[in-house]
């Protein structure tokens, strides 16, 4: 077994864990990613920009006012005054670190406009793979800083508390195999991202499982809002895994979505293809239950189509289509999770040692449905928010030893059956937890996951998305309503009093 002992231990190496570690810097921060440093995530995938309100004709108010109507009153209005009054701050820290984003020609930030966004406030980098530049920047920066260490390719399996339920490190494995690593640290951030890949068709990457929100659950930390999941409107529909992005700028730039040779967002909604998100998403599963296929047609774009969106086009290349001529198949698919483990202000959780930043955490800022392009940004400011609270909670915090701790005992090679029972359970998350919700259809979902349990109780690589799933359609059945991005057809309407919802998992099962 191999130990490590550090101040800080950042699980996570997007945006928010980024951030967060170059805020601390100057303590011993180990990062520990579960791909290659820098690769993996969904930060380096990210097409969209940032959304940040630095225009003349823009204001953190007008910003705030536009992320309240998209949370579908659920969004903590503390949060996100700080969210978009920071953001200029940090994003011009980012800019210092080096992060390039596309400038008009007499070199100003260029700022794009997107659906329910009152103002030209996004910015892009490369026009669609801002992500990857920010990420560029980012681990660049990191690099820089000696004091930072990188432990890549380690898959988290769990917490460790000290006698007091503190958390004081974690521990993994290295490569997906072989050595047991544990890290000792006075405080522990969650920055490892969201849940995606616990449905069958997702835009997010491998390392997507929900293994944040599991690990979290099982030392008791309060979850909220979990049952938000947003689905994106516009995957290419491949037989990929993940689904490519067709980003939604295409969508702003007028991009049309037809089914059956029809135009049909009119029908449902009065900005048609740039209504919110879960609507557009929906609008397109009715027709898909249609037995329609349904298709964005953005030739009108034409020759520019390959300088305003190389990443989506590389994606049409691969998959033997030409978007300056050829209308698109798309599906909705599993894109972010609003909800996640509770944290205030600064990140913290409700157990002593561990904070949480970026998509694994629910700071309400997103409420029920998360506004475009302001994912990027919450990483980016509640990351430095986390780094600023740790350094000070150093003045009081005492770390306490770790208990010696038994190897791993769960096999980590993956057998055909594991995979089969993967595929089984994002397949029944997808019908039955996915955009339209039933109890009977969720209950249903809760006796397949008994049963994938029941058949691998000692699976390391099902524990986390067996726990991710069981949480999201625990807390879905739990919420009568439909609000956001949770949409059940046996309650369709809004409940007006309807509040956040704060979930401690009970769980325990036989992955311990
Ligand atoms: C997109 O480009 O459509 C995705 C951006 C986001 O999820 O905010």
């Amino acid at each position: 077994m191999q130990k490590i002992s550090a101040d800080v231990a950042i699980i996570g190496g997007g945006i928010a864990g980024l951030s967060a570690a170059l805020g601390l810097s100057q303590r011993k921060v180990v990062v520990v990613t579960k791909a290659e440093f820098g690769k993996g995530g969904s930060t380096p995938i990210a097409q969209g920009g940032i959304a940040c309100a630095m225009g003349k004709d823009d204001s953190p108010d007008l910003h705030t006012a536009d992320t309240l109507v998209a949370g579908d009153g659920l969004s903590v209005k503390d949060c996100v005054d700080i969210l978009t009054a920071e953001g200029p701050e940090q994003i011009r820290k980012l800019i210092e670190n080096g992060a390039q984003f596309d400038r008009t020609p007499d070199g100003e930030l260029s700022f794009g406009r997107e659906a329910a966004h009152c103002r030209r406030r996004i910015l892009h980098a490369n026009g669609d793979s801002t992500g990857a530049e920010v990420e560029r920047a980012l681990v660049a920066a990191v690099k820089k800083c000696p004091n930072i260490e990188i432990v890549e390719n380690c898959y988290v399996a769990d917490l460790i508390q000290d006698q007091n339920g503190a958390i004081s490190g974690l521990y993994g494995r290295i490569n997906g195999g072989g050595d047991t690593i544990v890290v000792e640290a006075q405080a522990v951030v969650l920055a490892c991202g969201g849940i995606g890949r616990v449905y069958q068709f997702t835009t997010n990457p491998a390392e997507s499982v929900g293994d944040g929100l599991a690990i979290a659950a099982r030392v008791r930390a309060v979850l909220s809002d979990v049952e938000f999941v947003q689905f994106h409107p516009t995957a290419l529909n491949t037989k990929l895994d993940p689904l490519p992005l067709l980003t939604e700028a295409l969508r702003g730039e007028g991009a049309i979505l037809y089914a059956g040779g029809r135009r049909f967002m009119c029908d449902i909604h009065k900005d048609a293809e740039l209504a919110p998100r879960d609507v557009v998403a929906r609008g397109i599963w009715a027709q898909q239950q249609k037995g329609l296929e349904v298709f964005l047609d953005a030739t009108h774009i034409g020759n520019e189509f390959p300088k305003k969106f190389p990443t989506v086009f590389a994606f049409c290349q691969q998959a033997g289509l030409d978007p300056r001529s050829d209308q698109l198949p798309v599906s909705p698919a599993a894109h972010y999770h609003m909800g996640g483990v509770r944290v205030d202000q600064f990140g913290r959780t409700n157990i002593d040692g561990l904070w949480a930043c970026g998509e694994v955490s629910a700071t309400g800022v997103h409420g029920a449905n998360r506004l475009a392009s302001n994912s990027l940004l919450e990483g980016l400011v509640f990351g430095a928010r986390v780094s600023v609270d740790i350094e000070n909670s150093f003045a009081t915090r005492q770390r306490h030893a770790i208990a010696i701790l038994p190897e791993l005992q769960r096999p980590t090679f993956v057998t055909d059956d594991e995979l089969a029972d993967a595929n089984l359970l994002r397949k029944t998350m997808w019908n039955d937890v996915g955009l339209v919700r039933t109890e009977s259809g969720m209950k249903h979902a809760l006796d397949v996951f008994d049963e994938i349990v029941a058949r691998n109780p000692q699976s390391l690589m099902l524990c986390n998305m067996i726990d991710a799933a069981r949480i999201i359609t625990h807390a879905a059945l739990e919420r009568k309503e439909s609000r956001g991005g949770h949409y059940r057809s046996d309650y369709p309407n809004h409940d007006p009093n309807a509040q956040h919802h704060p979930f401690v998992y009970t769980g325990n099962g036989p992955w311990r």
